[in-house]
C-alpha cells in the first residue's frame, strides 16, 4: 500500500532506538532494525511485530566495509524509506592514557562514521520518500568538556557538524536532517557510564527513553526547523 512508512533505526535493539521503534510501531510505521546479535533482534521483532511489521537485519556497524551492500541487498524490495534514525552508539569515558586506538577507532567508527555510511547507503530510498527525514542521536558530550570525555565527546561533536552540512546538500531532495543531542537518559548505556565513573546515583535530570523518543517523535513532525537539539532541558520546559 502506497501511504505506508518505513522507518530503518540502527541500535533499534536497546534503549533510545527501541524506545523509537515502539513508538513508531504504535503508529503502524513499517520497520527495519539493524542489530548486531540475532537474539537481541529475536526479542525486538517478538515484541514490535504484533504492533507493525518489523525486520532486522543482522550486522554488526564495526564492519563499515560491510554497510553499503548489506542495506542494498535488505532494500531491494523496497520502494522506499521514510525515516532514518541513526541511535546506535558506544561510549566509553576513561583517562586517554587508558584508551587504545582499538577503543577510539570503535567508538569512532559506530558513532560518527556509521551514522554517515548509513545516510549515504539509504539516500537511494530515503530519496524516493515525499516527507523524508533524517535523525541521528548525538550528545551534550558533545558541547561539554570534562574529564574522560575526550574520545567521545569528540566522536559525537562531528554528527553535530555534518547534520548542518548534510540540510544545506540534501535540501535538494527535501530530506530533513535532525540531531538530537540529549543528557542522561536512562539506559544501558547510562548505567555502564556511570559504572565507569563510579558513580552510583542516577543523575537527577536523566530521563527515559521513552520520553525522549515521544519529545524527538513530536519535534520532528511539527512545523519546527530541522538541526541540531539538546534535548534534556527542553522536554523538562516542555
Ligand atoms: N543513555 C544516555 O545517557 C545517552 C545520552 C546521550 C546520547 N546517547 C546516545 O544515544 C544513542 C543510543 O544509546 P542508548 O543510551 O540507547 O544505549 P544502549 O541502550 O546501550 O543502546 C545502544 C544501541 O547501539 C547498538 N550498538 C552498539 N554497538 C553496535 C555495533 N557495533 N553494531 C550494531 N549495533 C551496535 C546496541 O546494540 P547491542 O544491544 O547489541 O549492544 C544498542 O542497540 C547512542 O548513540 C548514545 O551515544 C545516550
Amino acid at each position: 500500500m502506497k501511504y505506508e512508512k518505513y522507518a530503518l533505526i540502527t541500535g533499534g535493539t536497546s534503549g533510545i532506538g527501541l524506545a523509537i521503534a515502539k513508538a513508531l510501531a504504535m503508529k503502524k510505521v513499517k520497520i527495519i532494525i539493524i542489530g548486531r546479535t540475532k537474539k537481541a533482534l529475536d526479542r525486538v521483532l517478538l515484541e514490535i511485530n504484533p504492533l507493525t511489521k518489523c525486520i532486522g537485519i543482522k550486522l554488526d556497524l564495526k564492519q563499515i566495509n560491510k554497510i553499503d551492500a548489506t542495506i542494498r541487498k535488505n532494500l531491494s524490495t523496497f520502494y522506499k524509506i521514510d525515516y532514518v534514525f541513526n541511535c546506535a552508539g558506544i561510549a566509553s569515558f576513561d583517562s586517554i592514557v587508558n584508551t587504545n586506538y582499538k577503543l577510539i577507532r570503535d567508538i569512532y567508527h559506530v558513532n560518527t562514521i556509521v551514522p554517515l555510511l548509513i545516510i549515504k547507503a539509504t539516500l537511494p530510498w530515503v530519496k524516493l520518500s515525499t516527507k523524508p527525514i533524517i535523525v541521528n542521536i548525538s550528545s551534550n558530550q558533545s558541547i561539554i568538556n570534562s574529564q574522560y570525555n575526550a574520545v567521545y565527546g569528540s566522536s559525537k561533536c562531528a554528527i553535530n557538524h555534518y547534520t548542518r552540512s548534510l540540510n544545506l546538500e540534501l535540501k535538494v531532495y527535501k530530506i530533513k536532517v535532525f540531531t538530537f543531542a540529549p543528557g542522561p537518559v536512562k539506559t544501558k548505556m547510562l548505567v555502564r557510564v556511570l559504572n565507569d565513573l563510579n558513580i552510583n546515583q542516577i543523575p537527577e535530570e536523566a530521563i527515559s527513553p521513552e520520553e525522549l523518543a515521544n519529545f524527538i517523535l513530536r519535534y520532528i513532525h511539527s512545523k519546527k526547523p530541522q538541526g541540531v537539539f539538546f534535548t534534556n532541558k527542553e522536554l523538562i520546559n516542555e
